[in-house]
């Protein structure tokens, strides 16, 4: 563990301490999306000479991911103080990567389409992740038979070896993100032309199309249902500089909301974050674009609304537990239906304990908005999870303590220094 070693961002027994009530003011700078960083860290390996991800996310799933391409013999420097990821991937080495590390995250599997497109092969653990379902990868071992791979999956470890990969068609059953990005990655360096079918849109599959398309790949139809990559021999290092993180700037977006605060948000992209503008404005929150960001204010009476998250560009399951939050303090009935994971309700038991009333059945959620929440000790489940319990937080009566914060680590930069700046009365505390 390498780098994790080098950049231990917060102990697993950190916990965050909120005070409800304050009002947020200022201005927030949102980092780079690290759903899109980790692809094209993991993408980068497919050339030989350098390439430098600039304003790179300081995260702790970015370290797990350098870590597990160091384990294979990438050279990765991490220049923290210039957000700045170099890696050199001239002496990597076709071996199993470290499974410890890959356990770590389910991100981690996106180094299959790299070193299978790299070295005709690759043997790994199966990954770890947020325990919000099942997550199987059978599409994405799909996508890769289609290229010529032969693949076999026993005692928790996938090997696959193909002699050539070969351009191929493929339909996905369900537009996965991580599989449409390991098909992406391994295609374009595929003999001939691959199309992939019901692809995953999102705009950070987009951006890894872009990554790759400046190296020297061939790629059009990224951020539509119809992808097509036809193989290059080679590709080249660059530089580049990754998107907004849509998912950050939406939990600062709900954070004005909760609050009844005016922030302006820096670095976002307005189209990357429809379904959520609309869902606020549907809510009556009064957001103002401009050039460089957005000015949203949230002190006015808030409706109730009905959320169904869906793949690209419907409304994201990235944002689900933060809009739940902020639909247990609006008067009303709300619902909220989950069609993209199985399990990604366990921020309801937490956000019950802190006085909301809401009732699962199955996929759906029905929130019934209370005058206040209040403070209590919570634990974050999962990435989002954790950030929907510091919004509730900050919204609440009271002091809310919330455990598990490695969770909010692997995903969020410097999230308290960013609700700090913005005046709220939040903080890191070792036990
Ligand atoms: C990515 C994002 C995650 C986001 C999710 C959905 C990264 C690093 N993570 O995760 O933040 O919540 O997209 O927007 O980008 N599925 C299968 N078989 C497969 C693959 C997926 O059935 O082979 C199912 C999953 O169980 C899940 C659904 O498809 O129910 C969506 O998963 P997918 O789009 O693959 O999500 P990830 O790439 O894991």
């Amino acid at each position: 563990m390498y780098i994790l070693k080098q950049y231990e961002m917060g102990d697993i027994m950190d916990k965050l301490v909120v005070k409800g009530g304050c009002k947020l003011k200022g201005e927030v700078n949102i980092s780079s999306a690290k759903n899109s960083v980790l692809p094209i860290i993991a993408a980068s390996i497919l050339s030989d000479s350098k390439c430098i991800i600039d304003n790179a996310p300081m995260l702790e799933d970015v370290f797990v991911i350098s870590d597990v391409l160091s384990s294979i013999g990438t050279k990765i420097n991490i220049d923290k103080d210039n957000e700045k990821i170099i890696i050199d991937s001239s002496d990597v080495i076709d071996k199993e990567p470290d499974s410890e590390l890959v356990r770590k995250m389910r991100a981690s599997f996106l180094i299959m389409g790299s070193m299978l497109a790299k070295f005709g092969r690759f043997k790994i653990s199966l990954p770890g992740g947020c325990n919000i379902g099942t997550r199987p990868i059978d599409l994405h071992l799909k996508g890769l038979t289609c290229l010529g791979a032969e693949i076999n999956v026993a005692h928790g470890i996938v090997e696959a070896k193909a002699t050539k990969l070969v351009g191929g068609k493929i339909y996905l059953d369900f537009p996965s993100v991580g599989a449409t990005e390991n098909i992406l990655i391994a295609a374009s360096l595929a003999d001939g032309e691959t199309i992939i079918e019901n692809a995953a849109a999102e705009p950070e599959i987009a951006d890894l199309a872009n990554f790759l398309k400046k190296m020297g790949a061939e790629i059009e139809g990224e951020g539509t249902g119809t992808i097509k990559i036809v193989g290059v021999k080679s590709l080249k290092g660059i530089t580049y500089k990754p998107i907004f993180d849509r998912i950050e700037a939406g939990t600062f977006m709900i954070a004005a909301a909760i609050t009844k605060s005016k922030i302006k948000i820096n670095g976002i992209n307005e189209e990357h974050l429809k379904p959520v503008f609309a869902k606020l404005t549907e809510m009556g929150v009064i957001m103002e674009v401009d050039n460089n960001g957005i000015t949203i204010d949230g002190n006015a009476e808030l409706r109730p609304v009905d959320i169904k998250t869906m793949p690209y560009p419907g409304f994201p399951t990235d944002m689900q537990a933060q809009m739940m939050s902020l639909l247990s303090c609006i008067k009303g009935t709300s619902m909220i239906t989950e069609t993209v994971f199985e399990n990604r309700f366990m921020h309801v038991s937490e956000l019950k304990r802190m006085g909301a009333e809401i009732k699962i059945d199955g996929r759906n959620a029905v929130i019934k908005g209370v005058e206040r929440l209040t403070g209590a000790d919570v634990k974050a489940t999962d990435l989002r999870a954790g950030a929907a319990l510091i919004l509730a937080g900050l919204a609440a009566d009271g002091v809310t303590t919330i455990s598990d914060l490695y969770h909010i680590d692997r995903g969020y930069v410097c999230i308290e220094k960013k609700f700090k700046k913005l005046s709220a009365d939040i903080e890191r505390i070792k036990e």
